[in-house]
C-alpha cells in the first residue's frame, strides 16, 4: 500500500493512462483527485475507484488555464489537507506542419501540455510536504518524432528540461520530480492519431497497456523511486528504435 492515507492529483484522470493511474493509486490506499477538462469522465473514474471501496474525487479542469489549476489544488487541499502526490498526465496533440499552424494552436499545445506543469509546480508545490513526488508525463516524441506534431514533441522536450531544473529547486524541500516517457500506449490518444492511422507513426509490436504506464508513474511516485530524482523513466517497450 504505497500510497496509504496520500492526496494524490492525476490530471488528465478520465480516460487511458491518467485512469489507469488514479486506479492503482487508490488502489494502494491514495486518496485521489481526479482532474480532467471532461467531468463525467472524472465522475466515472471516481466511480469505479468508489465500487473498489477506493477513496476519490472528480475536478473538472483545463490544465491550460491558471485559476482552474488553483482551484483543483484549492480541492484537493480542503478535501484532504495536503498534496503528496500531483501526476501531470493531461496532454493534447495536433497534426499541422509548423508552416500552417496558427500562432494561437501552437501556443493552445503549449499552454496546455507544458503551462500545466509549470501551474501545478507552482500552485501545488507549496502543498506538498517533505517525502511528497511529482511525475510529469511526457512522450518518447521528446526523444524521436514524425512530421506534423513539433507543438507536441516541443512541449514533451520543454517538460523533460522543467522536471530536471525543478528537481534542483525542490531538492532542499525533499520534493521529488521526474518524468515518465511513454512509448505507444493502447489508449484513444494512440488510436486518433492521423500518423498512426496512416502508418507514417509506426506502433506495431510495442503497444503498452495503460496499466503499464501506471506502473511506471506509481513507481516514480511511490518512495521505491526515493533515490529517484530530475530524470526521465522511457517507458516504451523498445519503441524508440522503430519510431
Ligand atoms: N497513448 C500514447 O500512445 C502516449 C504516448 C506517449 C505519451 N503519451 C502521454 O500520456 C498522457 C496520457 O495520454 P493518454 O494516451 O492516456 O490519452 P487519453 O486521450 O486517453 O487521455 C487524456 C485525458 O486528458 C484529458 N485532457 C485533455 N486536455 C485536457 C485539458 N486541457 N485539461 C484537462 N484534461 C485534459 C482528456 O479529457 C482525457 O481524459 C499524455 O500526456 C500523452 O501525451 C501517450
Amino acid at each position: 500500500m504505497r500510497f496509504s492515507g496520500k492526496a494524490c492529483i492525476v490530471t488528465g484522470g478520465g480516460s487511458g493512462i491518467g485512469r489507469a493511474t488514479c486506479l492503482q493509486m487508490a488502489a494502494e490506499g491514495g486518496r485521489v483527485v481526479v482532474a480532467d477538462l471532461r467531468q463525467e469522465a472524472a465522475q466515472a473514474t471516481v466511480d469505479q475507484i468508489h465500487a473498489a471501496k477506493g477513496e476519490a474525487i472528480a475536478v473538472q479542469v483545463d490544465v491550460g488555464d491558471a485559476k482552474q489549476v488553483q482551484a483543483v489544488v484549492d480541492a484537493a487541499v480542503k478535501a484532504y489537507g495536503a498534496i503528496n502526490v500531483i501526476v501531470n498526465d493531461a496532454a493534447m496533440m495536433t497534426f499541422t506542419p509548423i508552416l500552417d499552424t496558427t500562432e494561437d494552436d501552437f501556443f493552445h499545445v503549449i499552454k496546455t501540455n507544458l503551462g500545466s506543469v509549470f501551474y501545478f509546480s507552482k500552485y501545488g508545490a507549496p502543498h506538498m510536504p517533505a517525502g511528497s513526488a511529482i511525475v510529469n508525463i511526457s512522450s518518447v516524441h521528446a526523444h524521436a518524432t514524425t512530421q506534423n506534431v513539433v507543438p507536441y514533441a516541443a512541449s514533451k522536450g520543454a517538460i523533460e528540461a522543467f522536471t530536471r531544473g525543478f528537481s534542483l529547486e525542490m531538492a532542499a524541500r525533499q520534493i521529488r520530480v521526474n518524468s515518465v516517457a511513454p512509448g505507444a500506449v493502447d489508449t484513444p490518444m494512440l488510436w486518433n492519431n492521423p500518423n498512426v492511422k496512416s502508418g507514417a507513426e509506426k506502433v506495431e509490436g510495442a503497444i503498452g497497456k495503460p496499466e503499464d504506464l501506471a506502473a511506471a508513474i506509481c513507481f516514480m511516485a511511490s518512495d521505491d523511486a526515493r533515490f529517484v530524482n530530475g530524470t526521465t523513466l522511457v517507458a516504451d517497450g523498445g519503441r524508440l528504435d522503430i519510431l
